[in-house]
């Protein structure tokens, strides 16, 4: 669906994640001709610097993030720029928004955005000035950046706060992982299949385990981290998300309140922790020095303005339940960490045992088989079937079924935040959380939040460049299970 002409307009527009990743990626998607020639973005930002002083900027501080370097060339970067303008002004007090009144094009002929990725304090009065001066109308939209909230108070503040402007419907409430190209593949092969489907269930699914594994560490982001931790900043949003869209009833249509509706139903779902299942059910590591490819790294204690005796947890690995016919009995492992041993996101859904061995082989050398949904570094899936390995005995091994989605369609990928901008700008909402989602999402882990907070203990320590601590591994282990690079046979 081609776009219509619209005015972006990015708060925190000289800030990280404007440098970093939206402009990167609007730059990719002129690149591919789908912004109309007219469109425009507007970076809001405190600096009084001049048109000229900011473009300069853009260029030594956002080209050199753009993913297809090979796409980078004069010209079309040029062009680019002059789709972008700059206005100073102070978020916070109105009468400094005159600039950008003056700047944005009357509404009726064109989208209007408001991309607000600047610190979720500033949300209330962001919303509240654009109201003022009249640039919330009914059909212009927002864009919310996490961190949304850091607890269920603060997040039913932000919806209230950004409520009071903009309805529902125009608000989108970001969730990166969801604009990632294999989580819509994920509802391809849900929905999009027979196969899968019958079998997606308590009866024949033994267990699912979910990983995002970073080998970053904190690195200059350790002032919001420190007050946030890997719970905040991964599993409340990103890991939640994805056990969400694993484990939803079928919504009946890929529109917005249809899969947000079956999200909500998961989130209401997850069987509630008490202080004793919490700590049976729950790890949280933090990193220790170690080494990362090769290279030392610090601990997170020594990395830069660390306070020397942080609690917080820079790994978390836990057991989750959801309540239903579908999933009663069903673990779900979840496991984030930074500087772990690689970069990997990954979801791993296995089958159970087969009942009976007709071979000359017992039922347990028969590996279960196991679906492997990968999102990072490389987009695909393997299926995992027993075979008989070639031969005149009837022997019985494991073998994969891979489909690499790159290879596949060899058609060019989007990031993430090219395909939520392009939603935006189209006006779909089914990749972004509704206010309901986000706070289910923080109810839940709530409990966990506060126990830690009473709680003395510290987190374990685990070795920079490992697969998180001991801890974790038996936490699956009680089950008689393995994570599964764990279980990988050794190269
Ligand atoms: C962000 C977190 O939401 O996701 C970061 O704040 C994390 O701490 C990042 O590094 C991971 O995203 P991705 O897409 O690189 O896996």
């Amino acid at each position: 669906m081609a776009l219509s002409d619209f005015d972006l307009v990015l708060f925190g527009g000289s800030g990280d994640l404007a440098m970093r990743k939206l402009l990167p990626a609007m730059y990719a998607r002129d690149v591919c001709s789908d912004l109309p020639p007219t469109a425009r973005i507007i970076c809001v930002g405190r600096n009084e610097s001049s048109q000229e002083e900011f473009l300069n900027f853009i260029d030594s501080h956002s080209k050199q993030h753009i993913k297809d370097q090979e796409s980078v060339d004069e010209h079309k970067w040029s062009s680019f720029l002059k789709r972008i303008t700059y206005v100073a002004l102070d978020a916070t007090d109105v009468k400094t928004y005159g600039p950008l009144v003056e700047t944005l094009r009357p509404e009726e002929a064109i989208t209007r955005v408001y991309y607000l990725a600047t610190p979720p304090h500033l949300f209330a009065q962001i919303c509240d000035n654009l109201a003022a001066t009249s640039l919330a109308t009914p059909n212009s939209r927002v864009v919310l950046e996490k961190p949304l909230g850091r607890d269920l108070d603060s997040a039913k503040q932000i919806n209230l706060d950004v409520g009071k402007v903009f309805a529902e419907s125009q608000i989108y409430r970001i969730d990166h992982y969801l604009g990632k190209e294999t989580v819509q593949n994920l509802l391809a092969l849900r929905f999009g299949n027979v196969l899968f489907e019958p079998l997606w269930r308590r009866e024949w699914i033994s267990d699912v385990q979910i990983t995002i594994a970073e080998k970053i560490g904190v690195g200059n982001r350790l002032g919001y981290y420190d007050t946030s931790g890997a719970l905040r900043d991964m599993l409340q949003n990103h890991l939640l998300q994805l056990l969400c869209i694993v484990a939803m009833e079928p919504p009946t249509s890929i529109s917005p309140d249809a899969v947000r509706d079956a999200k909500l139903q998961v989130l209401r779902s997850l069987k509630r922790f008490t202080p004793t299942t919490l700590s049976q059910n729950i790890v949280r590591g933090q990193y220790r020095a170690g080494h990362v490819d090769g290279k030392a790294v610090p601990s997170y204690r020594d990395e830069p303005d660390a306070p020397k005796h942080s609690k917080t947890e820079t790994f978390v690995a836990m057991k989750a339940e959801i309540d239903t016919w579908r999933w009663a009995g069903v673990p779900f492992y979840l496991r984030t960490g930074k500087r772990m041993a690689d970069r990997l996101a990954e979801i791993v859904v296995r089958f159970k045992q087969i009942p009976h061995s007709i071979f000359n082989q017992p039922t347990s050398s028969f590996q279960p088989n196991s679906l492997v949904i990968r999102l990072q570094p490389d987009e695909g899936l393997s299926l995992n079937l027993m075979a008989k390995t070639p031969g005149d005995s009837m022997r019985l091994k494991q073998a994969e079924l891979e489909l690499d989605f790159r290879e596949q369609f060899k058609a060019p990928r989007m990031e993430a935040y090219e395909r939520l901008l392009l939603d935006v700008l189209r006006g779909q909402l089914t990749l972004f959380m509704r206010g309901d989602e986000l706070e289910a999402a923080w109810e839940w882990v709530e409990p966990i939040l506060n126990h830690w907070e009473q709680d003395d203990t510290a987190p374990v320590p685990y070795a920079s460049g490992t697969w998180g601590p001991a801890a974790s591994s038996a936490l699956i282990g009680r089950d008689g299970l393995q994570w599964r690079e764990e279980a990988l046979p050794e190269d």
